[in-house]
């Protein structure tokens, strides 16, 4: 095999949306930096200490003795069904009226996102997204080579004015409208905010009125640890045109990558077919187990209370530490919190002198399809431990305050 020196030997056999991406910027990676002895508050993992390990063993082994060489099999045995009708019987506890035919396990939500974009997207369709936005789901439409515009968001989620006046200008002027909106109504990353109901309701009389698919993903929604739920899209849905993406990767653990799509039958069986390869059935077998067992709903409760005393740090941390004229959101679930600089400081600029400090986060630029958040900045608090969350927060304030001083 080569090194890793770039050739571009092969360019002229890649897809135009792969030889596009290679003369973009940060293209492939996150744009953080490697420092290694800071404490890292860039990615929203969830704590170590989160993970049931000793639950997934014990479900393993069951699977083992119960399903043997079935769960092994395409396709698994009896505790993929046992996964499904615990996602439809969590579903419906939210309000959204379904059952096993609207749901379709995947390798994660991503995984989800990728087949709904699979069975809509082609290049050069639109997209709509709140601005900032999941950067995993940007790049994710980078690669099928579409054109995304960005709507802000306030403490009330997506500005649904904002989004029906550009429709209604589009529509006046004879301008094409765009296929897909994807949004993140609840604790969204990175802004941790959560659409109100009118505004979801608004923005679901827009899709109807103007034609597009609502992509809902719910990745936060089981990790509120205060406030009154709202309705998912999906409940208060009754046209089939939102299309629900959601994950055990918050919830149980990333690496057993399981997620999935809820649907209308109709929009679900063609998901369904475009979904290539299977999924990983003997994970989902070990999921369903631990499910049927009835262990999830109280791990669950404890990621909540745990996940909130690392939020509520955070949140004085700042307050203690950061100078005046930052500011940041305080939100009611979820791993992150979005901070707005003191005018003038550039979140990416800051970053190496936030390294030396000890710290490092992403800065806000990559959330954005265009401009925007440049003096922002994501942090998460689901990884590290309090005493790593003081000193990261510490090392962010006094970065800021020496590039301050030096304006
Ligand atoms: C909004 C959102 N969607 C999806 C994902 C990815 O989930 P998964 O691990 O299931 O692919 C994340 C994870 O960071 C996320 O924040």
């Amino acid at each position: 095999m080569q090194d890793n020196e770039r050739t571009g030997a092969f360019d002229h056999l890649f897809t135009e949306t792969v030889r596009d991406g290679l003369n973009e910027e940060g293209y492939g990676s996150w744009r953080s930096i490697k420092a290694p002895g800071a404490v890292s508050l860039s990615f929203g993992f969830p704590f170590p200490e989160s993970f049931p390990e000793d639950q997934l063993v014990a479900a393993a082994e069951a699977v083992f003795e119960q399903e043997g060489e079935r769960a092994l099999q395409y396709g698994g045995g009896e505790y993929v069904d046992r996964l499904t009708e615990t996602v439809v019987e969590r579903e419906r506890e939210r309000g959204i009226d379904c059952d096993e035919e609207n749901v379709l396990l995947t390798n994660g939500s991503t995984h989800a996102i990728d087949v709904v974009c699979h069975t809509f997207l082609e290049r050069g369709d639109e997209v709509f997204v709140e601005a900032p936005t999941f950067m995993g789901a940007l790049k994710l439409f980078a690669n099928y080579g579409v054109d995304v515009t960005g709507f802000e968001a306030d403490a009330d989620g997506l500005d649904v004015d904002a989004l029906a006046a550009e429709l209604d200008a589009r529509r006046a002027d004879g301008r094409p409208l765009p296929k897909l909106l994807y949004t993140i109504p609840t604790f969204q990353n990175p802004g941790g905010t959560t659409m109100s109901r009118p505004r979801r309701e608004r923005l679901l009389e827009l899709a109807e009125e103007y034609d597009f698919v609502v992509l809902e993903d719910d990745a936060y929604d089981d990790l509120r640890y205060r406030g009154d739920p709202v309705a998912p899209l999906a409940a208060l849905d009754d046209s089939g045109r939102v299309v629900r993406v959601n994950t055990f990767s918050k919830t149980i653990a990333p690496g057993v990558r399981t997620g999935w799509v809820l649907a209308d039958a109709e929009p679900l069986a063609e998901i369904t077919r475009m979904r290539a390869g299977g999924t990983n059935t003997f994970t989902q077998s070990v999921l369903g187990r631990y499910c049927a067992e009835g262990r999830f709903e109280a791990d669950v409760e404890e990621l909540r209370a745990a996940y909130e005393r690392r939020c509520d740090h955070m949140l004085d941390l700042l307050d203690e530490h950061m100078p005046p004229g930052a500011e940041w959101t305080e939100p009611n679930g979820g791993f992150f919190v979005w901070v707005e600089l003191p005018e003038g400081i550039d979140a990416e600029a800051l970053l190496p002198t936030a390294a030396d400090e000890g710290v490092t986060y992403l800065p806000g630029e990559q959330f954005f399809p265009d401009d925007g958040g440049e003096n922002c900045l994501r942090l998460s608090f689901s990884h590290v431990s309090l005493d790593e969350m003081e000193r990261g927060i510490r090392a962010l304030a006094r970065a800021t305050e020496s590039t301050l001083a030096d304006h």
